[in-house]
């Protein structure tokens, strides 16, 4: 079985004060919360207090994005050794926003994958259509690209380590901070789709155990229809993590009943 896996991305918000403040008030309260696994995605000015704060915790220190290459002149990057060396476990690569508005493509999403693997961190591989590309029946071809691309650096095909570092998030961009979140059929579909890919490039063990979170518009109402789902593994979260009682429950629904 699959252990569900829910990160809180959040974003360009929160001071790090702010961000010490909902960490804190969530490592009190979910520290009894058994069955899931829990992610913050912080600013980068606040991942190194917030890991710090956490410790002791189960609670994951996650990065929003990272540079492929681990030092060197590149002036604003950020590099997977260094994210670790703040605390970070896991990476979020590929993320909607990153791949509108700062040019990632597939290709370097594939090679932020790969950086954070070698790092030893954990990756979470973003992909998703945009409303035109889902209204021109290209949801599945669009994914199937991202996912190749997200995915070509990943050479090992151990079902068991592949688990412990690698989870997809499908998140339809049209459902990103818009309110409207596919319906649990329609992630469904997408999610079994993506699970019978990562088969036919890792091997059916390594599908069976890889996470695969949606995203979009994720809130508690939502989280448990949306958890239900055969293939749905857990969820990144964007607006609904930026408050502890929002983000609590979320968790709490994704707990296998
Ligand atoms: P949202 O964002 O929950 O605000 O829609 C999700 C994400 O972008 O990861």
């Amino acid at each position: 079985m699959r252990t569900p896996f829910v990160v809180g991305n959040w974003k360009l918000n929160k001071t790090i004060a702010d961000a010490l403040a909902l960490v804190t008030e969530l490592k009190n309260q979910l520290g009894a919360v058994k069955g899931v696994a829990v992610g913050v995605a912080p600013v980068a000015t606040a991942l190194h207090s917030v890991a710090k704060r956490l410790e002791g915790s189960p609670i994951a220190t996650c990065a929003q994005n990272c540079h492929w290459e681990a030092s060197g002149a590149w002036t604003g990057e950020l590099s997977a050794p260094l994210l670790a060396d703040a605390g970070v476990t896991w990476v979020i690569v590929g993320h909607s926003e990153r791949r509108q508005f700062f040019g990632d493509t597939n290709e370097g999403v594939g090679k932020k994958a790969k950086a954070v693997l070698a790092a030893g961190l954990g990756a979470i591989v973003c992909v998703g259509e945009s409303l035109a590309e889902r209204d021109g029946g290209n949801t599945l071809s669009v994914v199937d690209a991202q996912l190749a691309g997200g995915l070509a650096g990943v050479a090992d095909h151990d079902a068991a380590k592949l688990a412990a570092k690698l989870v997809i998030a499908y998140e339809p961009v049209w459902a990103i901070g818009t309110g409207r979140t596919a319906t649990p059929g329609q992630a469904q579909e997408v999610h079994a789709h993506i699970r019978k890919r990562l088969g036919e490039r890792l091997g059916a063990a390594a599908a069976d155990a890889i996470r695969i979170q949606y995203g979009g518009s994720v809130k508690a109402s939502n989280a448990e229809a949306l958890m239900s789902e055969n293939d749905i593994d857990g969820a990144l979260v964007g607006g609904a993590s930026l408050e502890a009682a929002d983000f609590i429950a979320i968790v709490k629904a994704a707990r296998p009943s």
